[in-house]
């Protein structure tokens, strides 16, 4: 499956990406970069790694849209990834990738969406905060999800170390997520994603904190 990321920054989450190419049986390759910013420090990781990139810096939403699908076409993207790409989408550009479009997100979405997601888990004093990958839809930070992992947060936390320990397990995420959409495993029924042979080592990455089977509760019931 062909990938176009998206990004406007340091592009560790492609860089996460790109990495999941050394496993010989992942689908996914990465097609094009496209980030917003000429200076993202992500597009040093995508010429390191041979992938081509381009610069598309239009303020304006629908022009910045209109070249984004031009080049995403031109390269025959078939999955578009947002990877902390920073600007909101034009609704035309969304529908067009209706179902073709992912996002990762730091926070248990529908907790804490939009900007300052670690910012907002600290203030709410939740225990447990993580990160989701979604199916894109027009609404900021909403659509189907893919796949979460929990994180937990630690009573001496501030918004860098919540962050940093979020981001170790975006890095494992998204790249599963990813893997599963190109192997054609997930499917959107009714608002919600169905995921086809789950095997052990993915139901760890999505719920780390899965308890081992208690033995005081009998498989028979
Ligand atoms: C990540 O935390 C991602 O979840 C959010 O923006 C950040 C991007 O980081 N959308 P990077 O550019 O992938 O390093």
């Amino acid at each position: 499956m062909r990938l176009g990321v998206l990004i406007s920054g340091r592009g560790s989450n492609l860089q996460a990406l790109i990495d999941a190419r050394a496993d010989p049986a992942y689908r996914a390759e990465i097609a094009i970069v496209v980030s917003n910013r000429a200076d993202a420090a992500g597009l040093v990781r995508a010429a390191a790694a041979g992938i081509p990139s381009a610069v598309i810096a239009d303020h304006d939403r629908a022009s910045f849209a209109a070249k984004a699908h031009a080049r995403l076409r031109e390269y025959e993207v078939e999955l578009v990834c947002l990877a902390g790409f920073m600007r909101i989408l034009d609704t035309g550009f969304v529908e067009a990738w209706r179902d073709r479009m992912v996002n990762i997100h730091p926070s248990l979405l529908p907790a804490f969406p939009g900007l300052y997601p670690q910012r907002q888990a600290l203030a709410a004093g939740v225990r447990f905060t993580g990160c989701t990958v979604h199916f894109v839809r027009p609404e900021i930070d909403t659509g189907p999800i893919i796949a979460q992992a929990v994180v937990p947060v630690h009573p001496d936390d501030d918004e860098v170390s919540l962050a940093a320990r979020i981001l170790v397990a975006e890095h494992r995420l998204y790249p599963l997520a990813v893997r599963l959409i190109a192997e054609g495993r997930t499917r959107i029924v009714a608002g919600k994603v169905e995921i086809a042979g789950w095997r052990v080592e993915e139901l760890a990455a999505l719920n780390p904190c899965e308890p081992p089977p208690d033995p005081l509760v009998s498989k028979r019931g």
